[in-house]
């Protein structure tokens, strides 16, 4: 039991890493689990797939500083504190050559995934710096180590969480806060899906193919290998751990 008696905020956490996080964190002990995200019928599924009993389901849009708020302040009134936080909310944008890509996109990708993450940070430092400090993850990708053709603003964005992860682990660490973030190859959920259906439309599969031949480990990550290295994180057993990139690739950019 790696989290007993912590609490736990997970964004895009009725998504496939995120609820995923979520079930290992219970697993693990944790007190309580708090869910964000924009879907509210993802959500309905994620608490009923969870149990009702440790978990808090929130419908915020992480993109927006006044949601941001509510939720950071939700969990404080309902656990009394917030020892991990997990930055994970994430939208991929569409997959267009910069010449095209539509304005409006790449606003939202960056909204959402750039400064979701900031308000993210922003939040909840006071509750967790309040309580003993505590440790933030954030997700960024391996589209934040280097560039892909035609996902523009999805590889600005996870680049720019690299630069907010470290300057949150040096204003974070007078008062205990750790920050990392994590950067996994291309996971078998529904992101991936959309991603691969955009590179080549109704031509999913071999455009999946193609991925996988570059990773040499043979295979996509699963939602559960990516928790798996959040659990590491947010647990004691990382408690020197900061302004650290942990990447989960199977080899990927080797
Ligand atoms: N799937 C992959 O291959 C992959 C690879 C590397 C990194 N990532 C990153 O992992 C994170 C989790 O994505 P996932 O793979 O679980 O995909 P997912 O689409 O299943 O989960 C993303 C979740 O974020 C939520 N979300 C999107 N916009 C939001 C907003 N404005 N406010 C609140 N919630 C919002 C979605 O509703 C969804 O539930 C993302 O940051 C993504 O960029 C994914």
């Amino acid at each position: 039991m790696r989290l007993t008696n912590k609490v736990a905020l997970i964004t895009g956490g009725a998504g496939g890493i995120g609820l995923a996080t979520a079930r290992l964190f219970l697993a693990e002990g944790a007190k309580g689990v708090a869910i964000v995200d924009f879907s509210e019928e993802n959500l309905k599924l994620a608490e009923e797939s969870l149990g009702r009993e440790k978990v808090l389901y929130i419908r915020a849009d992480v993109s927006h500083a006044g949601e941001v708020q509510k939720y950071t302040k939700q969990v404080k009134e309902k656990y009394g504190r917030i020892d991990v936080l997990f930055l994970n909310a994430g939208t991929e944008g569409v997959v267009k050559p910069m010449e095209d890509y539509p304005e409006e996109t790449f606003d939202q990708v960056m909204g959402v995934n750039v400064k979701g993450v900031w308000l993210g940070m922003k939040y909840a430092f006071p509750i967790m710096k309040a309580d003993g400090g505590g440790s933030v993850i954030i997700t960024s990708s391996v589209a934040g180590l280097r560039g892909t053709a035609q996902v523009s603003a999805y590889v600005g964005s996870k680049h720019a969480t690299i630069g907010l992860m470290r300057v949150g682990a040096l204003e974070g660490a007078p008062g205990n806060i750790r920050v990392n973030s994590i950067h996994p190859s291309p996971v078998d959920n529904r992101m991936m899906r959309s991603l691969e259906d955009g590179f080549a439309p109704g031509q999913g599969e071999s455009v999946k193919e193609n991925f996988t031949k570059m990773i040499p480990l043979g295979r996509y990550a699963s939602n559960e290998d990516i928790a798996d290295l959040a659990l590491f994180l947010a647990s004691e057993q990382s408690k020197f751990i900061t302004g650290a990139t942990y990447v989960i690739d199977g080899g990927f950019t080797v």
